[in-house]
């Protein structure tokens, strides 16, 4: 029999890659690792300084997470089995963790006694505190050090006497710098910030400056806020509103599979009546790339790569990922448009082979779910250490936030869930900024086998080559028992 006839015709269909299938091809290279420059765009508007983000799951990001992966310079995303304030206040909390000018200040009356400040100073924290009138006008500047020798001989005496009324401010448009500046003339270690018409807005504090000189590298927003990410329902649009106003940078919209009409639309619309960027996801073909080119501000792309996942075993649907996120960057480089590779990665090589084939970031979950700032606590069997991890399309984590990811109704109590996840524990890892460091530095290594100095450049230069079962088998530890283990390899990731 020929060829021809034993084939039908459903049986002649493409193959689709995942990571193990490919490996990068090494290059001439002029370039150190450490000398890679691993700065890319997550969305059409925001630029962060690791191609990195944290998935927007209930067992993984909640404000700690995002805090620290801004600080480190990738981005979290909030999940969303949460309230539109609660998520809000996320959000808030996120910006506000590195501000410039804390808004929130402590203040005091020139009528109160100097006890009674010194009690609420102590109360909140705070070793001062700027002195307002009625309307908020900032009179004068009051510190622990001005209410001590009060304190010892007439403690009854109003702060008017004790504070400093020759007050040195700063505009609100003020620069870190400028404040320093400010601080190391005249000897002080706050500046009330004051509108055009002397009304306290904020305080910088020289302890504010020194801590966020720690995090060079954050991503940060044009006013010196760290950036948060936060995931919407595809139909939420009052969800999307809240979480823009109160300061999100990029919102995701959470589906699935996203390569639906009425998905498709309500994303749209949703992405009209936001300032912030707009993600689209998850897709994972050509065919839906194209569909949101006109209003994605960047395209997700994972059809059950997860490692908590069950969407392809349960639904037989799913796109390997290499080849999902190849097809997809095919079309989003037409329109000029980021990528995120989300799912699938465990090891550093994962994540730099996902930039390879197109993406310009990459989004996990089991890689962060064991590290101290994801939500949930440490827990131990059999003498190891380990934290919950579980799918979004899990039983529980639907009972607490609902199947619309899924495209599922689930108002109905009654009715039983037809999970697409698992609920898991994963081993406890420690900080989530020694995690990143390894997939970073392991990503930048990648960067110079393949002689790379920036993520685009890596994206034009880096080729694949195919990988039989036996090249999988070599590319592992082999023939040798680990006694130790590294901090970036565990054979049953
Ligand atoms: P990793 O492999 O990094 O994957 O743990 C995280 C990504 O998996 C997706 N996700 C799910 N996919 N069922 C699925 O089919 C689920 O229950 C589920 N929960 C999360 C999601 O895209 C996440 O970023």
């Amino acid at each position: 029999m020929a060829n021809d006839e034993f084939f039908s015709e459903k049986l002649r269909v493409p193959e689709a890659l995942t990571f193990d299938d490919v490996l990068l091809r090494p290059k001439e290279s002029h370039i150190e690792p450490d000398e890679a420059n691993t700065e890319t765009r997550v969305s059409r508007n925001v630029t962060l300084t690791v191609p990195v983000l944290s998935a927007a799951m209930d067992t993984v990001t909640e404000s700690d997470m995002a805090i620290a992966m801004a600080r480190h310079g990738g981005l979290g995303v909030l999940h969303r089995n949460m309230t539109e304030e609660e998520m809000a206040a996320e959000i808030e909390r996120v910006k506000r963790a590195d501000e410039l000018i804390i808004r929130d200040v402590v203040t005091a009356r020139p009528d109160q006694t100097v006890r009674e400040v010194d009690e609420m100073m102590d109360r909140r924290g705070v070793s001062g505190a700027p002195v307002v009138d009625e309307d908020d006008r900032v009179l004068g500047i009051i510190s622990a050090t001005d209410v001590r020798p009060y304190l010892e001989v007439g403690e009854r005496d109003e702060v008017r006497e004790a504070m400093t009324d020759e007050v040195i401010t700063a505009p609100e448009d003020v620069t870190p710098r400028e404040a320093l500046e400010l601080m190391y003339d005249h000897k002080i270690e706050r500046v009330p910030v004051v509108d055009d018409d002397d009304h306290l807005v904020g305080l910088v504090t020289m302890q504010g400056i020194l801590q966020r000189r720690e995090y060079d590298s954050a991503a940060r927003d044009e006013n010196g806020r760290l950036r948060a990410g936060a995931a919407v329902g595809p139909f939420e649009e009052e969800r999307a509103v809240t979480a823009d106003e109160a300061g999100a940078d990029v919102l995701f919209i959470d589906c699935a599979h996203a390569h639906n009409r009425n998905v498709i639309e309500s994303a749209r619309a949703i992405a009209g009546s936001v300032d912030a960027d707009v993600v689209v996801g998850n897709i994972g073909t050509r065919e839906a790339a194209e569909e949101i080119a006109d209003f994605a501000d960047g395209m997700k792309v994972g059809i059950g790569p997860g490692s908590i996942c069950t969407t392809r075993v349960v639904t037989g649907a799913g796109m390997p990922q290499i080849t999902a996120v190849s097809q997809v960057a095919d079309v989003a480089r037409q329109h000029d448009i980021p990528v995120i590779a989300d799912g699938g990665i465990r090891y550093s090589g994962d994540a730099i082979k996902a930039i390879a084939a197109g993406a310009d970031a990459v989004m996990l979950g089991s890689y962060f779910a064991g590290t101290d700032e994801a939500p949930g606590r440490v827990v131990t069997m059999n003498g190891k250490k380990y934290k919950q991890y579980r799918g979004m399309g899990s039983v529980g984590a639907m009972k607490s936030g609902g199947g619309e990811r899924y495209l599922k109704d689930t108002d109905d109590e009654e009715e039983e869930f037809v999970p697409e996840g698992v609920e898991a524990a994963t081993p406890y890892k420690g900080t989530l900024e020694s995690e990143l460091h390894q997939l970073v530095g392991g990503m930048q290594s990648g960067m110079g086998y393949v002689g790379a100095e920036t993520i685009p450049e890596f994206k034009e230069r880096a080729e694949f080559v195919r990988v039989s079962g036996a090249g999988q088998q070599e590319s592992h530890p082999h023939d040798v028992v680990i006694t130790d283990e590294a901090p970036n390899y565990s054979p049953d990731q």
